[in-house]
């Protein structure tokens, strides 16, 4: 798949995020998603979604990423980029939950690309995809 316009790394990340695509757990939605991590040391972290019967319990493949990659020993501010990809008609949106783990996790500049089947892709960055977002330091900065 080409996305034109794209650069290499991000196009490449975007492959990765397809690939992990392939491996969502969707009985019920039958709605598949991928996301890719890029670290700091260069290693990509995959994510699926993981659906349940009970509904509520789903993890978005973005949060599977993202939760995978703490789990291996990342922290915050360890992060490039994500990539996310989902047969969506334009470039997938990331659901309000992931958003706030993104916020969490990653600099609010990290690159956020988001993409479809048919090459179409976007890019913002964490904080613009989130705008006044409840955050880390909202706890430090709190009335007393
Ligand atoms: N989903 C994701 O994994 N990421 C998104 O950005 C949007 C939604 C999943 C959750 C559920 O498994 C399916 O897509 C339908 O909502």
């Amino acid at each position: 798949m080409i996305y034109e316009g794209l650069s290499d790394n991000y196009t490449e990340l975007l492959h990765a995020a397809k690939e992990a695509m392939t491996r969502a757990y969707v009985p019920y939605s039958n709605f598949q998603v991928g996301a890719a991590l890029l670290d700091d040391e260069g290693h990509i972290h995959y994510g699926c979604n993981v659906e349940n019967a009970a509904y509520g319990p789903t993890n978005c493949a973005e949060r599977t990423a993202l939760f995978r990659a703490v789990a291996d020993g990342k922290r915050p501010g360890q992060f490039q980029a994500i990539a996310v990809i989902g047969s969506t008609d334009g470039p997938i949106a990331p659901c309000g939950v992931c958003r706030q783990v993104l916020v969490e996790l990653c600099s609010p500049d990290m690159p956020v690309i988001m993409g479809n089947l048919s090459g179409q892709w976007s890019i913002s960055t964490v904080s613009s995809i989130l705008p006044g977002a409840f955050t880390p330091a909202s706890l430090d900065n709190r009335e007393r």
